[in-house]
């Protein structure tokens, strides 16, 4: 069509002076304007649509109008340059997607940026440039006031040339934790300097940073977090100036001595804020500290401090932030600390306190006090009595007092604290009742957790509760014998535990009707029966399932399977035919299903379960073969199948690689130890293979094992000598323990506050002094071996005796002949020695009266001769030598 074109050009051209840009002028400098679009190509846009107002186009000309740039109103130079994200919440809001990802671009720092000379404003902070440095061009920005760069990702060595930014009134490079400075004498010749942000830079070549405060007369915000700063040592000290415009300073996160203070003390007067968390103060609180009167914020958390807390530090009266908590200090609380009347956040817990101090009669607190207070934090402490009268502190958020000695009841009083979110009263001696009144107006409380005491929830089924709760531990307080109607009403926990809680009731459907969020349910150790129908649930992340030690019946359903770790132990399951259905990409990670009523063939469907690192299906009463998918899980580090009716010979498990315990105890395995265990699992812990019917001998392979701690080969069917090898066995012949990766060391509360471990414990059982025990976490502190209950025959070869680490050693019920041999004595830790009915010979070594800690020897039933050495040990402990043979 001819007409098309002109129309076209002059469809553009209206537009263009519709717009108003035609009347404007256009302000844009073409250099500049063309450096621009360079840093534009110099960048990906990680999300689409950040810099889309630059551009070539007509309508885009102006670069004065482009999103983040700003010229002068004379000059017509770009003159500032914000890309940072984080300035432009608002205006693009639509781009900050729920994954909360503020990073939109990524690249790097556009050489072309040297054409904008003008620049006093440069703001590049929260932009990729990973594998970038900090260009040093930057320094010929002679006008630049301000240089944002933190959370950029830069790294190498700071340019000293920075030095040359002398109008320079902010510099931020935090958190950049690849970058470095081995001296800061570039910063002293910043002198226009007010704000200087180096945290996470590595510093810990620049000993005279210092001197930074000194320098810079200006300076009023010193920001030093994480810089591995070196110690302030006596020598830079006094080559320090004392008076300096400073009002904030973080130290935080460095590793600083007591050193650090007289430098702080000599110019910290006018100090607003304070942080020194987690460094290495050790000591009591410096007295100097408390004539820093203008402290608003004071951190020093996480150090060693310790003493009491001084009543002066009552006198900083302009505090609204204080953290004393992980410190070692011991006491009572000074009580001039509760009339500090800005005080907003008060955080002491991980001390030794043993009395919060709060006065008799709370109204003589000044009143100032009850309104300011949101934060208290007392947890982890020792603090005794009862339950602290905080009725009066209206604006509290949140209340820490886990962990601690209060007993007696909890005031209903608490539920007048109309703001509370967060309340943790777990791990302390209280009693009685709390009913619906403990929460009349608890309409904002978030967080709840009452585990570890003895209280008694008397609440009305058909409470609704005025809170919509995130999470919910009320662990051995008496919940039961219902299941807790109202939590039907919670929609939205993540965090759910009702363990020891004394309910004897089923399930109710709608309880696993789940938020999607859930991360831990712990229903464990009630009398909880009944079926789990199963549920659409689908779990965003991976939770922890635990409704171990119930009376729960049928099928185990194959939602529970979507979960990450589910404890299911000691129940009365009896169906696992759900597993089949589970998804090739499980991400289980810990299954324990013992002491269930399992039965029949074990599904042979393990390949699903890559991830999984712990599984445990002892004590059922699983028959067949133990299928050969179990080879799969090469992820497994404890597998324990013991205590079934499991037949025939172990399947291959050679690609388990990280397998560190095996236990297939009483079972009716047999055939010959494969040979693959020593060759190919060489991070093997612990075995057991106790009471079951393997036969042969005793592969040379098992001595490749240089973790192995635990070998219990008792009661089977074995035959031939001891292998010479067994000193190889150089976990046996080291001191200390090579650690489970697989034991969890998380401990929970059990029945009326008891701390009981939480997780796989090991519970493994062994032959111990002739009886049977089980043990726990402890197991990895007993180093042993049992081949007891065989037919081996041969002698007992002198190498076993390089086995000084040894506690335990059962050689007996064998066929073994010849000597003890004579350096038995060597093995200096053992408590128990076992060689009885065997067919051995000559003299009772003597060196048996030097082992320090033997309680149990028996060698009864052999044709041994001499006396029974007597070591002070023995003589008070058990010595069985019945039948024992000896002349005199
Ligand atoms: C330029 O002028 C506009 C309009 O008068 C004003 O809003 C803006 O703040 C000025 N910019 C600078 C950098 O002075
Ligand atoms: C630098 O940028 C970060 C991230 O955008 C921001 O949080 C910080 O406040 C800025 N620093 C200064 C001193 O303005
Ligand atoms: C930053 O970029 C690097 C390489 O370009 C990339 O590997 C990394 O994942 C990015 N980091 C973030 C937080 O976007
Ligand atoms: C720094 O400034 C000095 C004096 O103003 C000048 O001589 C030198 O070239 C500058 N250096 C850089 C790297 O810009
Ligand atoms: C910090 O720098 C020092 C020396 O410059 C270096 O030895 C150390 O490894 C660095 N630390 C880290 C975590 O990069
Ligand atoms: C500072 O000194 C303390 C105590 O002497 C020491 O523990 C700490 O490691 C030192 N810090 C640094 C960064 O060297
Ligand atoms: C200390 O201050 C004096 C006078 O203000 C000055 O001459 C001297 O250079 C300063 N010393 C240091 C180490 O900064
Ligand atoms: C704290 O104030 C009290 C009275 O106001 C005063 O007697 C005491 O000396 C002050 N303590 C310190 C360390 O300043
Ligand atoms: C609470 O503990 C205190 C101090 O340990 C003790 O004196 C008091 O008798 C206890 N009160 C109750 C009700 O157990």
């Amino acid at each position: 069509m001819s007409w098309s074109l002109p129309r076209i050009a002059f469809f553009m051209t209206l537009l263009f002076y519709g717009s108003g840009a035609g009347e404007q002028q256009i302000r844009c400098i073409e250099v500049e304007r063309q450096a621009l679009l360079k840093i534009k190509q110099d960048l990906h846009e990680i999300k689409e649509g950040f810099l889309s107002s630059w551009g070539n186009e007509e309508e885009k000309r102006d670069c004065c109008e482009w999103y983040g740039v700003q010229c002068s109103n004379n000059s017509d130079h770009v003159i500032a340059l914000d890309l940072s994200p984080s300035s432009h919440v608002e205006r693009y809001a639509v781009l900050f997607t729920e994954d909360n990802d503020f990073r939109f671009l990524q690249g790097n720092i556009s050489p072309s940026l040297r054409e904008l000379k003008h620049l006093t404003y440069l703001d590049l902070s929260v932009i990729n440039f990973t594998g970038h440095g900090i260009p040093s061009f930057i320094s010929t920005f002679s006008k630049l006031r301000y240089l944002n760069l933190s959370y950029t990702f830069v790294s190498g060595e700071i340019p000293p040339k920075l030095a040359n930014l002398s109008n320079l009134e902010v510099l931020d490079l935090g958190y950049n934790s690849r970058l470095r400075t081995r001296n800061v004498e570039w910063v002293f010749r910043l002198s226009s300097l007010r704000h200087l942000d180096l945290s996470y830079t590595n510093m810990s070549q620049a000993t005279n940073w210092m001197q930074v405060v000194n320098k810079l007369p200006y300076l009023t915000n010193l920001q030093l977090r994480r810089c591995k700063l070196p110690n302030v040592t006596s020598s830079s000290l006094s080559r320090v100036n004392s008076s300096t415009s400073l009002s904030v300073l973080d130290l935080s996160w460095n590793k600083l001595s007591v050193s650090v203070f007289p430098w702080l003390f000599s110019f910290g007067r006018g100090l607003v804020h304070l942080d020194l968390l987690d460094n290495v103060l050790e000591g009591p609180i410096p007295k100097a500290l408390l004539n820093m009167s203008t402290l608003e914020y004071l951190d020093l958390g996480s150090n060693e401090l310790e003493g009491s807390i001084p009543e002066a530090l009552g006198n900083l009266t302009a505090l609204t932030y204080l953290h004393l908590g992980s410190n070692h200090f011991e006491g009572e609380f000074p009580k001039s600390l509760w009339g500090l009347c800005k005080l907003r956040e008060l955080y002491a817990g991980q001390n030794n306190l043993s009395n919060l101090n709060l006065p008799e009669n709370i109204q003589s607190l000044p009143r100032c006090t009850h309104h300011s207070l949101e934060a208290l934090d007392f947890s982890y402490n020792r603090i005794m009595g009862s339950f602290p009268n905080l009725s009066l502190f209206s604006s509290l958020k949140s209340l820490w007092l886990s962990s601690n000695q209060l007993n007696g009841t909890v005031p209903e009083a608490i539920g007048q604290l109309s703001q509370l979110e967060y309340l943790d009263i777990s791990g302390n001696s209280l009693k009685g009742a709390i009913s619906e009144a403990h929460f009349s107006k608890s309409s904002k409380l978030s967080h709840l957790s009452l585990s570890g005491n003895s209280m008694i929830l008397n609440i009305s089924s058909d409470w609704n509760p005025p809170f919509q709760l995130d999470s919910i531990s009320l662990g051995s307080c008496k919940v039961g014998p219902r299941f807790p109607k109202w939590l039907q009403t919670q929609k939205n926990y993540s965090k759910l535990n009702i363990s020891y809680a004394g309910i004897s009731d089923s399930i109710p459907d709608w309880f696993w009707d789940l938020s999607s969020e859930v991360y831990s349910i712990d229903l464990s150790h009630n009398q909880i029966h009944g079926t789990t129908p199963n549920s659409s649930i689908e779990f965003i992340g991976y939770p922890e399932i635990d409704l171990s030690s119930n009376k729960l019946e049928g099928s185990i359903p194959v939602f529970i399977f979507k979960a990450g770790a589910i404890d299911l132990s000691r129940n009365s399951f009896s169906k696992l035919d759900s597993i089949f259905q589970v998804s090739k990409d499980s991400l289980l990670t810990f299954l324990d299903i013992s002491y269930n009523k399992l039965s029949g063939d074990l599904p042979d469907c393990w390949s699903n379960f890559k991830e999984l690192s712990i599984l445990v299906l002892a004590n059922n009463k699983f028959s067949g073969k133990i299928p050969a998918s179990i080879g799969s899980l090469t992820g497994i580090a404890t597998l324990n199948l013991g205590n079934n009716y499991f037949t025939q010979e172990l399947p291959s498990l050679k690609s388990c690689k990280y397998l560190e315990a095996i236990n297939v105890a009483e079972n009716r395995l047999f055939g010959p130890i494969p040979t693959w265990i020593g060759e190919s699992l060489s991070s093997l812990v612990i075995i057991s293979l106790r009471s079951n019917n393997f036969s042969g001998s005793i592969p040379s392979h098992l001595c490749h094992l240089s973790n192995l701690q635990l070998l219990d080969l008792s009661s089977n069917d074995l035959s031939g000598s001891l292998p010479k090898c067994l000193n190889n066995l150089s976990a046996l012949k080291r001191e200390g323990y090579s650690g489970f990766t697989t034991i969890s060391h998380d401990y929970t509360y059990g029945s009326n506050g008891s701390t009981v471990y939480k997780g796989y414990d090991y519970q493994l059982q062994l032959v111990w002094k002739g009886t049977l025990s089980t043990f726990g976490n402890t197991l990895a502190l007993v180093k042993s071996i049992d081949l007891s209950n065989n037919m081996l025959n041969g002698e007992i070869p002198t190498e076993i005796t390089e086995l000084i680490e040894l506690v335990f050693l059962n050689l007996s019920r064998n066929h073994l002949s010849g000597q003890i041999p004579p350096e038995i004595g060597d093995l200096n830790l053992l408590d128990a020695l076992d060689l009885s009915n065997n067919q051995l010979s000559g003299g009772i070594p003597s060196s048996l009266s030097q082992v320090p800690r033997l309680n149990t020897l028996d060698l009864s039933n052999n044709n041994l001769s001499g006396k029974i050495p007597i070591s002070t040990q023995l003589q008070s402990f058990e010595v069985r030598r019945t039948n024992c043979s000896y002349s005199s």
